[in-house]
């Protein structure tokens, strides 16, 4: 560890960009005439800003700065914040000479341990890449991996346009675009992935290249449409813009009763057919516990892209009688990704799991109950918080998954389809065991059902995903062999793959 501290400032102070070979020779030349090399040269003026340990101000900020509890626990050795995409280069060089274990970390909203944080390793935090610049035309811009999606929002909605990416403002711009990336604006123009004009990317080998559908590396700009963290540290997404004013959005809250839920599953599964007809329309269902009550809550999200209130599209949700309690409202959509970031605390212990099933209201009748019985053996987990969460993949969004060559899910041109999220949140880790027993019951037996029925479907959204489950297998064997071959090509020593041991793996 003391060694990529070493070789890194090393590398600071000399400054220029290296190979590896060329870097390996620097190290072993300085080690030969320096027996004491262990100890840091004096590093360069701002060398001391970008890596930070233990107990110093800048790495506990940086440790607070994780939505699961599981990460913000996870301790490295030290944590580098670059500044350029220079900076990543070189310490991409000295982790692959000290053979250093690291993270990548832009959000941090990734819900299990060792995702973008690493105990006794480096965690490269991203942060400091904070970067947003809109073009004079105003169809591109330009976004450094250290925003969350409030900071971009904020930025662009001045200039009336936005981006597509996430629907809470604490979300990083990097995780969420590298696993597709589910926005309001999804039906209209595609997830998060499908609108990146361009990628810069550090390499395995520390260089840093311009990636896009044009660009000599079009089969890494396929990879990097869905691969994660496999392919490179992503220093700069410049993302298609588009025209956007106010919204139409907010929740309506319901008590949970079987009529109630009825009444919703069927407009959830009208609005998958009737989806193409009006694109400005989303919708998220969560069936939701509430604790303090001891009641099951249903909450139905309801969000149109233009500032009309009560759309046709959406008068299927919004005549069910009987809310509790209604955000719907006119707004914009800084203030909208802040409402849903007060429903999402972070500190919490955290599980996501995901699956993805036919579009069908008796078999989301049938999820809820398998839901409601698992969740009654955990009721008594402090601080629980769990919820089944549905939403349509459309065919408008699937549609989109073909522009520009395409992305690697999977999913052109199917759907409509049901994604789940089953989330839970609690507060002691003494409970992990039997919460995450219950977060796997609920997906097992959920797509049994799916299979028994004939409704099951393989995809599995990374995003959603927990550690236990094989999101890239999910994207189809073909698409697997393409994402390991692009792998092998870009990246010969598995150093994402190795080096980088944390979140979804080609395997
Ligand atoms: C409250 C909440 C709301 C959510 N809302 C949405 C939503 O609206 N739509 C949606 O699609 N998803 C949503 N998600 C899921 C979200 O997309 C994932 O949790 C995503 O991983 C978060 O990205 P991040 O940058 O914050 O996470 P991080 O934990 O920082 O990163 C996740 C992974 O991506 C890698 N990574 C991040 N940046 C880079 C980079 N620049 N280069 C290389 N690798 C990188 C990290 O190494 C890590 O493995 C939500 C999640 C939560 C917890
Ligand atoms: C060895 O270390 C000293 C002091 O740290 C330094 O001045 C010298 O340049 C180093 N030698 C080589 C060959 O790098
Ligand atoms: C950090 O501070 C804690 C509590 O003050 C202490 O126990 C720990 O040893 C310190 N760690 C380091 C690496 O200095
Ligand atoms: C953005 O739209 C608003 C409302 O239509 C308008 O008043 C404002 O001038 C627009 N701003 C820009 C920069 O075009
Ligand atoms: C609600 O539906 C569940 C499962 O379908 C059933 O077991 C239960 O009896 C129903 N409750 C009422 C009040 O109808
Ligand atoms: C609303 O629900 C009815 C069935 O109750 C269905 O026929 C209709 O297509 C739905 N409308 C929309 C816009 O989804
Ligand atoms: C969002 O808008 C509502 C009114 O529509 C207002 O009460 C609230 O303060 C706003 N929140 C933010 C964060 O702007
Ligand atoms: C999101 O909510 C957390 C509290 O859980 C808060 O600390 C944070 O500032 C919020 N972030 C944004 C961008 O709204
Ligand atoms: C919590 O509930 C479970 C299942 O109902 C029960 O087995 C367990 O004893 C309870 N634990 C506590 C601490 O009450
Ligand atoms: C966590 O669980 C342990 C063991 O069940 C218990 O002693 C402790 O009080 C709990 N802590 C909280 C904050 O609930």
């Amino acid at each position: 560890m003391r060694l990529f501290g070493f070789v890194f400032s090393l590398l600071l102070r000399l400054g220029i960009a290296y190979t590896l070979s060329e870097v390996e020779t620097q190290i072993s030349s300085y080690q030969a005439h320096n027996a004491t090399y262990t100890a840091a040269p004096t590093p360069p003026s701002g060398c001391q800003l970008a890596l930070s340990y233990p107990n110093s101000s800048t790495y506990e900020f940086e440790e607070s700065r994780y939505w699961a509890q599981q990460q913000a626990l996870t301790r490295p050795t030290c944590r580098f914040s670059p500044a350029s995409p220079e900076e990543v280069s070189l310490a991409v060089l000295a982790l692959r000479v000290t053979q250093c274990k690291f993270a990548v970390k832009s959000g941090g909203h990734a819900a299990f341990a060792g995702a973008s944080n690493i105990d006794g390793g480096v965690t490269i935090d991203l942060i400091n890449l904070n970067q947003i610049t809109l073009s004079s035309d105003k169809t591109q811009a330009s976004i450094g991996p250290g925003n969350v999606w409030y900071d971009v929002y904020n930025y662009l909605q001045p200039h009336n346009v936005t981006v597509i990416g996430g629907r809470v403002s604490a979300i990083g711009v990097g995780g969420l675009t590298l696993g597709g990336g589910m926005s309001f604006f999804s039906s209209q123009h595609g997830w998060a992935c499908d609108n990146v004009n361009s990628y810069e990317v550090v390499l395995a080998d520390g260089s840093i290249r311009q990636v896009s559908y044009s660009s000599p590396y079009s089969d890494l700009y396929w990879a990097l449409r869905g691969g994660g963290n496999n392919f490179g540290i992503v220093t700069r997404f410049d993302l298609a813009a588009y025209p956007q004013g106010d919204l139409w959005a907010g929740s309506d809250a319901f008590l949970y009763t079987n009529e109630t839920a009825a009444a919703i599953n069927d407009a959830f599964y009208f609005l998958g057919i009737n989806a193409p007809s009006d694109p400005y329309a989303q919708v998220i269902i969560a069936y939701a516990y509430a604790q303090s009550e001891d009641l099951f809550v249903i909450a139905s999200d309801l969000q149109y892209a233009k500032p009309v209130a009560n759309p046709p599209i959406l008068q299927n949700f919004t005549s069910v009688p009987g809310a509790i309690a209604s955000t719907l409202r006119i707004t914009d959509l800084s203030n909208l990704t802040v409402e849903f970031n007060n429903s999402n605390p972070g500190g919490f212990r955290q599980t996501y799991w995901t699956f993805t099933v036919q579009n069908n209201a008796a078999l989301m009748a049938d999820m809820v109950a398998i839901y409601m019985e698992e969740i009654d053996a955990i009721k008594n987990v402090t601080g629980v918080g769990p919820s089944i969460i549905f939403q349509l993949i459309t065919t408008d969004m699937t549609d989109h998954f073909s522009k520009n060559g395409g992305n690697a899910l999977g999913l052109a041109g199917q759907g409509p389809l049901n994604l789940i999220n089953v989330d839970i949140s609690w507060s002691n880790a003494s409970d992990d065991e039997r919460v995450l027993a219950a977060a796997q019951n609920i997906v097992d037996r959920s797509v049994a059902v799916a299979c028994a029925k004939g409704l099951d479907h393989p995809y599995l959204y990374q995003n959603y995903a927990s550690y236990q489950q094989d999101v890239f297998a999910s994207y189809g064997a073909d698409n697997l062999a393409k994402l390991r071959s692009i792998s092998t090509k870009y990246d010969p020593q598995r150093v994402w793959q190795k080096l980088q041991p944390g979140y979804f793996k080609l395997g």
